[in-house]
């Protein structure tokens, strides 16, 4: 059997970029009969850009309800909240002492976000050791990512090497799983879908403001008459994606004949969204009026966690000298 893990980030409802890009092929991957995944909310590693506390723990609800909602099975697999298992922190700090000061210096997402945020915190530097932990912890054997966590797992690799190195052989060597045809879900303005460039679209979101994040999609001005290039507009490339194959080819057909407007695709890809998702929508919406069951998934999914975290955590603490 092979442990797979990987985290998501809380700090907002999943979009269809993170939908399509990373929960699907992960709850795909937990199907499959010999894998045991854990899929967990990196509440903590939030914590790092998100400082409103209400807004931080409704985005954890968020995030675990569409997990759940998009399928994930959560009495064959586990679903956890980070920071409910408190020994990764623990963790953390062993690891923190075998991990090279200039690996943590030259780690590309530090540079990156400690130039474009204000606050550059000790939290944003030792972000790539909490995310060893969390994957050491469990004996991972495989993390999917997406192919900016990289390093990171890198990292990882490098801070359990050392580890073993010096304390003995403890910690398992995960290995990435990078899904090279992943596609890159294309925003509204046509850029990379992401939170950061505020070019979403929140497939959870009511059908009427789902809608208007649909007629935000930008195009060409473009009379209805006139036939239309498919491969540059960013509603198809959207449509192309969610949309079965037969769907497609008669949008495709639609745009190259002409007398058929940018609303009218708008139109066709809101009724692909609300049909595909139709069940994830509904489930979305029932777990998110009342978080007494998401409450009580969260915890069934600590307990199994924490069942896995325990004796890892053990043998840690016996070769570094404390008790185990
Ligand atoms: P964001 O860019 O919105 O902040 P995150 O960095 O939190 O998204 O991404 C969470 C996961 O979703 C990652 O595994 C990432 O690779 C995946 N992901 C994010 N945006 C997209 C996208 N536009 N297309 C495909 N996958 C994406
Ligand atoms: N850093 C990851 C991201 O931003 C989230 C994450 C935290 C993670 N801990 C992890 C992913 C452990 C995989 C495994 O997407």
């Amino acid at each position: 059997m092979a442990r797979v893990l990987t985290g998501i980030q809380s700090t907002n409802i999943p979009h269809l970029g993170n939908i399509l890009g990373a929960m699907l092929p992960a709850i795909k991957m937990s199907n499959e009969k010999e894998n045991e995944a854990l899929l967990f909310i990196a509440d903590l590693h939030s914590l790092t850009t998100v400082k409103d506390p209400v807004f931080l723990r409704n985005s954890a609800y968020a995030v675990a309800a569409a997990w759940i909602a998009l399928g994930f099975d959560t009495e064959k697999n586990i679903l956890f909240r980070q920071s409910d298992v408190t020994e990764v922190c623990e963790l953390t700090w062993y690891l923190s002492c075998f991990t090279p000061f200039p690996m943590l210096a030259n780690a590309h997402g530090f540079k990156d976000k400690s130039e474009t945020l204000g606050d550059v915190t000790a939290g944003l530097f030792t972000y790539p050791v909490l995310m060893a932990a969390d994957i050491l912890l469990y004996d991972t054997n495989f993390v999917p990512v997406g192919k900016d966590q990289l390093q990171h797992l890198e990292m990882t690799r490098d801070i359990a090497r050392s580890f073993n190195h010096r304390m003995g052989e403890t910690l398992v060597i995960p290995d990435a799983k990078i899904n090279e045809e992943t596609m890159l879900v294309p925003g509204t303005d046509g850029r990379k879908m992401s939170k950061s460039y505020n070019n979403f679209i929140n497939i959870f979101l009511p059908e009427k403001e789902l809608k208007k994040q649909i007629a935000g999609i930008v195009t060409d001005a473009k009379p209805l008459e006139e036939p239309k290039d498919p491969e540059t507009c960013n509603v198809f490339a959207i449509y192309k994606i969610v949309a079965n194959e037969e769907q497609v080819i008669k949008m495709k057909a639609s745009y190259l004949a002409g007398n058929y407007g940018y609303g009218h695709a708008k139109a066709a890809l809101t009724e692909v969204i609300l049909e595909r998702f139709s069940v994830a929508r509904k489930k979305y919406t029932e777990l998110m009026s009342d978080f007494s069951l998401l409450d009580k998934e969260l915890k069934k999914g600590e307990d199994k966690a924490r069942k896995i975290a325990l004796p890892v955590l053990s043998r840690v603490r016996e070769k570094t000298g404390f008790k185990p």
